[in-house]
């Protein structure tokens, strides 16, 4: 009673009365009210680094497109760790720059390949860093596809069942260097299968699998693809990875058939153009950890920004990594993930 219709509001399941009895201002008046009432807290626990390691000698190479990064050498792998160690970062994540590319990617399989020296050198340094592999061919194969080339009608592609075997390989050497998880990122169908076989059949059965389950084929990848010398010669990636005007329902296809194949962490990626996604997978899926990938290209258009002087790097960096995290991710894959973690602490943000 007393309240006209344009002074009552519903929110959720109570009636608030309307203005002037609410004043949401009140709220925000001071500071440790809005720090007390936030929900989404930014923690470098969750965040996961991307490390980029070729095997081309001892320089440490600038990444040009994504200013901050590097193609760093296997000797120059100390130090970056002990500053991730002292940062409190959640993990790495590797990818591997071969001195040599062939058809296969075979250096991916191989023990004295670059990823099995990085991993064994990194736990040289620090046993207790958490070492995530991606599990994907696009690094190692001199066409740039994920896999093993076949044929799909009248087009070359990757040929998803000779790369499942390839997967499982890889995944089983990373193991046995000495990776704690490993995170195919491929889009091959039955790719959790056939990884968790093996490394159940190796004696790997305590080592988790974070699947990158939903990944479209996005521009965004472009700053990546010249990190990791991974860009196809020919065509593009779209007949494996998801289009972006599918059916948003079809990320939860993909991401029951990797649960069903034994995928312990899910990922949406990209992360930004797909909070939509994050969200919907997050609220199918209450239970399931899930990870968001902040890509090469989200975080190199900031860069460039910044680079001009129009914007605030820190200030958006720390407000995208809210918004993915709001949207439902329990990690974050982030080029920032060092910046973040400094940023973090100081007061002046
Ligand atoms: C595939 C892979 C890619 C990325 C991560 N794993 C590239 C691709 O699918 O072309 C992209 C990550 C980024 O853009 O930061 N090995």
């Amino acid at each position: 009673m007393g309240h006209s219709r344009r002074e009552e509001l519903w929110v959720g399941q109570c009636r608030m009365p309307g203005f002037p009895l609410t004043r949401l201002r009140r709220l925000r008046y001071h500071p440790a009210i809005r720090r007390m009432i936030q929900a989404t807290h930014l923690d470098p626990r969750r965040w996961i680094l991307p490390l980029f390691i070729h095997a081309k000698g001892d320089e440490k190479k600038p990444i040009k497109s994504m200013p901050g990064h590097f193609q760093l050498p296997l000797s120059g792998l100390r130090a970056e760790i002990k500053e991730i160690m002292q940062l409190g970062l959640g993990g790495v994540l590797l990818f591997g720059i071969p001195a040599h590319k062939d058809a296969m990617g075979c250096d991916a399989l191989r023990d004295s390949g670059i990823i099995c020296q990085a991993i064994k050198a990194i736990k040289d340094v620090a046993p207790d860093l958490l070492v995530i592999t991606d599990e994907c061919f696009c690094e190692y194969t001199d066409h740039g596809h994920c896999g093993v080339l076949g044929r799909a009608g009248n087009q070359d592609t990757v040929d998803n069942d000779k790369t499942l075997r390839m997967l499982a390989w890889q995944a089983v050497a990373h193991a046995r260097a000495g990776a704690d998880m490993v995170a195919p990122s491929g889009m091959m169908d039955g790719m959790v299968q056939a990884i968790r076989s093996a490394l159940d059949e190796a004696g790997f059965t305590h080592l988790p699998i974070m699947s990158y389950s939903a990944k479209y084929s996005s521009a965004f990848y472009g700053p990546f693809r010249e990190a990791a010398e991974s860009a196809p010669r020919f065509g593009d990636r779209r007949s494996y990875q998801m289009d972006p005007a599918a059916a948003a329902e079809q990320a939860l296809r993909e991401v029951e058939l990797d649960v069903a194949e034994g995928a312990d962490i899910i990922m949406v990626k990209p992360a930004l153009a797909y909070l939509d996604i994050i969200r919907m997978v997050k609220d199918n899926f209450p239970g399931l950890p899930l990870a968001a990938y902040n890509v090469s290209g989200e975080y190199s258009m900031v860069q460039a920004a910044a680079e001009k002087g129009w914007l605030d790097p820190r200030r958006i960096a720390l407000e995208m990594l809210t918004a993915i995290h709001r949207a439902g991710a329990d990690i974050v894959i982030t080029y920032w993930a060092k910046d973040a973690a400094h940023w973090l602490d100081s007061s002046d943000l």
